[in-house]
């Protein structure tokens, strides 16, 4: 194929092989969210520019240099969104829905884009959950956010290799008197930083905290320490989400170097990392941002959420073979049917199938083929069961009922015993 005609670098398609365990996920996370009262939200692609310019912030690697921007055919300046958490403080704000102090629980689900260097586990469209709340502003609703993503990783069976990093950035003055100390600190020893902490002392000296750069991580040990500088009522917070997790039983570390590359945080921020998907280990981050709304021209509201990157959790999963098994079956029955008079009878009875036993998974195959090539496409199915339908069975008003799965021989079913015989089997043979 030509590769002006390929997908773009960094966006991939989820193959059908795939979409059973993002179903999976996705269901799975669902269901959790609403046990917990988070109410499902769905945002536009894409926004005006500026929503993610004024939000996420100027001087940050998203804005600066990965957003896919562009002017519709008006002229105006539209992004893909590169996140969600801007999309839906705008749409609470434009729909009144956190005014007079309303509480908001929210969720959404749907993919994003950074123009970010394509790597495993990163990747240009990606896909998050993202779960925000507007004005609560206590921890314990931090600590909620972390339990119930500790609950999400124990259905997942992930327990054991995610890690919880957590730090409180302060209010924003606190991070500013920090800022001058840092910026006055690396100045000094400008001859050993490298050239892009150089370059974001000027912009965001904050961000060198997360440098990759040996040397800069080196010369930060000596640095002077945010938690030095945190206001009271922002370490009042963060002993009070701490007590929580402790109360809770959840396992954490204090990452004092932990800031987050996008600028509306303050207070609570936390990232669940793996080791085991390489570079790209972060799994799930998020944190607070009182300031934003009335930022972006709203009440003040307290903000707090997360976002987890689908992609990484499905190559979590699958590295770490939890995959359910399942999943590998498509279909609970295949339909084999020979001649076309039994293919005319066998989609009559499918739809009789149907009818009579809701939620059934029933294939009827489609085309010819001999017998043991349909029986091969059964088994491939991962089917419980195939019914077999020739000239015989028509004549004589029956079904043939092939276990696949090793659970007996074949059986001769009247059609009209056939729900009843099914409902009973296949239960049977899930349990
Ligand atoms: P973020 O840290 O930029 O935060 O992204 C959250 C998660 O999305 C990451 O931890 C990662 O799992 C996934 N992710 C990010 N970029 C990529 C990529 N290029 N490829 C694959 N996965 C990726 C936010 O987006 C905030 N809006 C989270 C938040 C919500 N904070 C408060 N509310």
């Amino acid at each position: 194929m030509s590769k002006s005609l390929q997908a773009i670098r960094g966006m991939n398609d989820i193959l059908p092989e795939q979409t059973p365990l993002w179903r999976y996920f996705e269901a799975t996370v669902a269901t959790l969210l609403d046990g917990y009262g988070y109410r499902q939200i769905r945002m536009p692609i894409v926004e005006a520019t500026e929503l993610f310019k004024r939000s996420i912030g100027e001087v940050t690697d998203i804005v600066e240099k990965e957003m896919y921007t562009f002017d519709d055919r008006n002229g105006d300046s539209l992004t893909l969104r590169p996140e969600g958490t801007a999309s839906c403080v705008r749409a609470v704000l434009e729909h009144g829905i956190t005014g007079g102090g309303q509480v908001q629980k929210l969720w959404y689900n749907g993919p994003m884009f950074r123009h970010e260097r394509p790597q495993k586990g990163r990747y240009r469209q990606f896909h998050q959950i993202g779960v925000e709340v507007f004005n609560l502003a206590g921890p314990d609703i931090d600590a909620e956010l972390i339990v119930l993503t500790w609950r999400l990783w124990g259905l997942l069976g992930l327990r054991d290799v995610v890690k919880l990093e957590l730090n409180s950035l302060g209010t924003s003055e606190a991070r500013g008197r920090y800022r001058d100390a840092l910026v006055e600190f690396l100045s000094a020893r400008l001859e050993q930083l490298d050239a892009d902490s150089i370059r974001r002392l000027a912009t965001n000296p904050l961000r060198i905290l997360d440098s990759k750069v040996a040397q800069t991580q080196a010369l930060l040990n000596d640095a002077p320490k945010l938690a030095d500088y945190l206001d009271d009522a922002s370490l009042v917070h963060f002993e009070g989400l701490k007590a929580r997790l402790d109360a809770a039983g959840i396992p954490y570390v204090i990452n004092p170097k932990l800031v987050r590359g996008l600028d509306y945080y303050g207070k609570t921020v936390f990232e669940w990392v793996t080791d085991q998907l390489g570079a790209q280990g972060t799994v799930c981050a998020g944190g607070r941002y009182d300031v934003l709304v009335e930022q972006m021209g709203g009440k003040p509201t307290a903000g707090v959420g997360f976002a987890m990157g689908i992609e990484r959790l499905v190559l979590l999963i699958e590295s770490l073979e939890l995959v359910p098994a399942e999943l590998a079956r498509q279909v609970d029955l295949y339909c084999c049917a020979f001649g076309e008079p039994a293919e005319l009878a066998a989609l009559t009875l499918a739809e009789t199938l149907r009818d009579r036993l809701p939620g059934l998974r029933l294939q009827v195959n489609a085309g010819a083929g001999s017998f043991k090539s349909q029986l091969k496409k059964a088994d491939k199915s991962g089917a419980l069961f195939a019914l077999v339908l020739g000239e015989d069975e028509l004549a004589q008003r029956v079904i043939g009922c092939k276990p696949l799965r090793g659970q007996g021989e074949q059986q001769t079913i009247a059609w009209d015993a056939l729900p009843a015989h099914l409902a009973a089997n296949l239960k049977q043979s899930v349990e």
